[in-house]
């Protein structure tokens, strides 16, 4: 390779990097958006209310207060993809565990939440659940 082939090379590796940089600086404009499904909110026991708070701490940031979905960041969990016989309970500890390859949208993967015990994560899915059966998903 020539001397001047390698600094074309640099030059476009630096530019790309800036590129990138700016990427990280200033995130894309357009904020995240509104609800993607309405939803029927139906009276909560303990355990549900439980999974309610965990869920707004560390899942609401992409699948929306209520699990509506965020338009561009997660999608909503009251949704029919995500009935019981389509995604059982399982689905939903390995999505805490493991993280989701996405998939079904495309909102990118979702990362494994840290910090959630199983028994949160039961809480979630009692509450998820409850919301899925007031909105007919079942
Ligand atoms: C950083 C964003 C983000 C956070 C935080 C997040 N998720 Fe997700 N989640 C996603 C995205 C995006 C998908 C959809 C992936 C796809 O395209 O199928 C998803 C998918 C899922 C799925 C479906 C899994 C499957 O097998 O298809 C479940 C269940 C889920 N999330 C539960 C949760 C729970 C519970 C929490 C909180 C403990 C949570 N998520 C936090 C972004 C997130």
């Amino acid at each position: 390779m020539t001397t001047r082939r390698l600094v074309v090379l640099l030059l476009l590796l630096a530019a790309g990097f800036m590129v990138y940089r700016l990427g990280l600086d200033n995130p894309p404009s357009t904020a995240p958006g509104g609800a993607l499904v309405d939803v029927r909110l139906p009276d909560l026991g303990p355990e549900e209310m439980h999974g309610e708070a965990v869920f707004k701490l560390n899942c609401a940031a992409c699948h929306g207060v209520n699990a509506v979905g965020i338009e561009g960041r997660g999608p909503p969990l009251v949704h029919r993809i995500y009935e019981p016989s389509h995604h059982a309970d399982a689905a939903f500890v390995l999505a805490v565990r493991n993280g989701v390859r996405s998939h079904h949208w495309r909102f990118g993967d979702m990362p494994p939440v840290d910090g959630v015990t199983p028994q949160q994560v039961d809480a979630i899915i009692a509450y998820i659940r409850a919301l899925q059966r007031a909105n007919g998903i079942l």
